[in-house]
């Protein structure tokens, strides 16, 4: 039993929900928030590719346009040996959004490895920079 079980479910739950037609590479991502609630969210892929978005970037969507300000960790499952780390794209919106929060991959067989955001992305682009 691991701090992290509950926010690995919700992303193995999230990530049925994946609409990977032209990938069929199924994401799911789940995120904490302070408050505990947690948000899952999988990709949804749609036919002009690039219009694609991130199951990572679901769930901080969700949770922001549901009121969360403040998170406490994100996870990212995927059925694959070697684990999935968010792309360039979402490193910098968990960024901004979560800082540097502990960050959960994990597939499913029961692999799971955590790391933190500075590791993913040591050098940020973010507000303190304008
Ligand atoms: N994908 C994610 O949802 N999260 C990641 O961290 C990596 C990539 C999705 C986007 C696309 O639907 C599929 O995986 C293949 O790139």
């Amino acid at each position: 039993m691991s701090q992290f079980d509950s926010l690995i479910s919700a992303a193995r739950a999230a990530r049925e929900n994946a609409h990977a037609p032209f990938s069929n590479f199924k994401v799911g991502a789940a995120l904490r928030a302070a408050s505990g609630k947690i948000f899952g969210g999988c990709n949804v892929e749609n036919a002009t590719y690039g219009l694609t978005v991130c199951a990572e970037r679901v769930a901080i969507f969700k949770a922001i346009s549901e009121g969360e300000r403040k998170f406490a960790a994100i996870e990212v499952v995927t059925d694959t040996e070697t684990l999935t780390p968010p792309c360039g794209a979402c490193r910098q919106l968990i960024w901004e959004f979560c800082g540097d929060v502990p960050v959960v991959l994990s597939n499913l067989h029961g692999r799971v490895e955590e790391l933190r955001m500075s590791q993913l992305f040591p050098k940020p682009f973010d507000s303190s920079n304008l």
